[in-house]
């Protein structure tokens, strides 16, 4: 659907949440953008936005999550070949409408498995699935939820698959929740790191120099390999990072957005600046004229597995 430009509607759940009360308000674009050089790049996930959009794709994410799906799949069984013994008690962050989840009570029925969520919705599919019937689902953020987790655990696993690149920041949360590993157990995540979205980031920074505008981070930012070693350094921790790259081709820049928002991945910066027509339209254009030419554009996923085993 366009707008009265002509340009593609943004359904309303990739607004920034302006109603009184919301993160986003009580935390004005306004005030902080008039307070910020204009150069600034800074990005800070708007958590209301990431749960709202989550909610409204959950119904429709099972059949457009291909990717999530094989990566989940992968992230099971690489973990499974790490696994000395069957896992008693698992931890899974941002189970989503339970792709992970279900394939987990697959693999070790026997074990007893927390999952959490920050959408309700997302959680009511994964309950809906018959595997996930006795899953200890659980709604809430999880960065904030490690003490909380403490007394279910230890756990021989704690695992994660697309979701930590949501949170505010993932290696440390992560670190956190190694310290619910027991003695030799693991941490399995999978995520996605800096070069994804590349074109799109370059695209937007090319138009904002060319329209003369502040280059504002207009895609979300990915941890790098070396950000997760620091954070989850040794001695107590052992870990190993497999990064992947895999370049997906669309039709057209529109298209590639619109799978991206698809899977309710839009921008979810608290620090959201309006996109504007002319913006949009020199955007699409450097991404073509730097990575598509007259064909199908490029995006770039860049995936990272990351296996931490806690060693005391
Ligand atoms: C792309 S989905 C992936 C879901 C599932 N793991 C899969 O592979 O299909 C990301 C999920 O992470 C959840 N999420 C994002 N931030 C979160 C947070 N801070 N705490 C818990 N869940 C979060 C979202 O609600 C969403 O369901």
């Amino acid at each position: 659907m366009a707008d009265v430009h002509g340009f593609p509607k943004l359904p309303v759940d990739d607004r920034p949440d302006l109603a009184a009360g919301s993160p986003a308000y009580t935390n004005p674009i306004v005030i902080r953008f008039g307070t910020m050089p204009p150069d600034t790049m800074e990005f800070e996930i708007n958590k209301a936005l990431v749960a709202r959009r989550f909610t409204n794709r959950a119904a429709a994410y099972d059949g457009v999550s291909s990717r999530q799906a094989t990566m989940a799949q992968a992230l099971l069984g690489t973990t499974q070949a790490r696994m000395a013994s069957a896992p008693g008690r698992i931890l899974e962050l941002g189970s989503g409408t339970g792709t992970l989840t279900s394939a987990i009570r697959r693999t070790w029925p026997a074990a007893r498995l927390v999952a959490i969520d920050l959408s309700q919705a997302m959680l009511d599919l994964a309950l809906s699935k018959a595997d996930c019937a006795d899953v200890d689902f659980r709604c809430g953020d999880a960065e904030s939820m490690i003490d909380e987790l403490a007394g279910a655990g230890p756990f021989d696993l704690v695992i994660s698959s697309a979701a930590v690149q949501w949170f505010a920041d993932g290696p440390a949360a992560i670190q956190g929740y190694c310290e619910l590993l027991r003695a030799g157990g693991l941490a399995s995540i999978a995520t996605f790191g800096p070069d994804t979205f590349q074109e799109l980031s370059q695209a937007f920074r090319a138009a904002a120099a060319e329209i003369d505008r502040p280059p504002y981070q207009r895609v979300l930012t990915f941890p790098a390999a070396a950000a997760w070693r620091q954070a989850l350094a040794p001695p107590r921790l052992d870990v190993d990072i497999i990064e992947e790259r895999q370049t997906e081709w669309f039709d057209t820049v529109p298209d590639m957005l619109a799978a991206i928002r698809g899977v309710g991945a839009g921008n979810a910066n608290r620090h959201y600046a309006p996109i504007g027509k002319r913006l949009y339209a020199a955007m699409t254009r450097a991404y073509r004229d730097r990575f598509g030419g007259a064909g199908p554009v490029p995006a770039t996923f860049h995936m990272q597995y990351i296996y931490c085993r806690r060693a005391d």
